[in-house]
């Protein structure tokens, strides 16, 4: 009889173990929602190039086309995000802020500490998706995604003021 309960409780352990990994590989950064509920969208860059989208040759914060809020173009590379690591990214609070991400090299990640802003920098795409921050502040940007020697020294600061 006790085999039985072993066996059983066992059986649970495991599905438990397996339901955990594949949760935690299918979970963090894939489909994210930015602050305001905003969707994260990957969009292919239609070249294949991104020094050849406009905006991307001079990352940075640029005044929305439409007359609301900003954009902001970012450009991972190896190990730093450009703007972001040299100096901080300025946002404007209370506006909704359009965060265009792509990388120049490998598969980067892009988290901004302590909030639900998280999405993966694939090279050749570009992660597309709105923020609204309510409040002034500054984020630590940190890249979630393994790629290379120094990533644990890639990150940066977002400021909104
Ligand atoms: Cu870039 Cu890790």
């Amino acid at each position: 009889r006790f085999e039985k309960l072993w066996f059983g409780a066992s059986l649970v352990l495991i599905v438990a173990f397996v339901g955990t990994i594949v949760y935690g590989a299918i979970g963090p950064g894939v489909a994210m929602v930015g602050d305001d509920g905003g969707t994260i969208e990957a969009a292919a860059v239609s070249d294949g190039n991104f020094e050849q989208t406009e905006n991307f040759r001079e990352p940075g914060v640029y005044e929305s086309t439409d007359g609301d809020g900003v954009d902001v173009y970012i450009v991972a590379r190896q190990y730093l995000f450009n703007p972001g690591t040299a100096e901080p990214i300025e946002v404007p609070r209370g506006e909704e802020v359009t965060f265009h991400v792509t990388s120049a090299d490998v598969t980067h990640g892009f988290n901004l500490a302590a909030t639900n802003v998280n999405t993966m920098v694939i090279p050749g795409q570009v992660a597309k998706f709105d923020v609204t921050f309510e409040e002034t502040g500054e984020y630590g940007i940190v890249c979630h995604e393994y790629c290379g020697s120094g990533h644990h020294t890639m990150a940066g600061q977002l400021h909104v003021v």
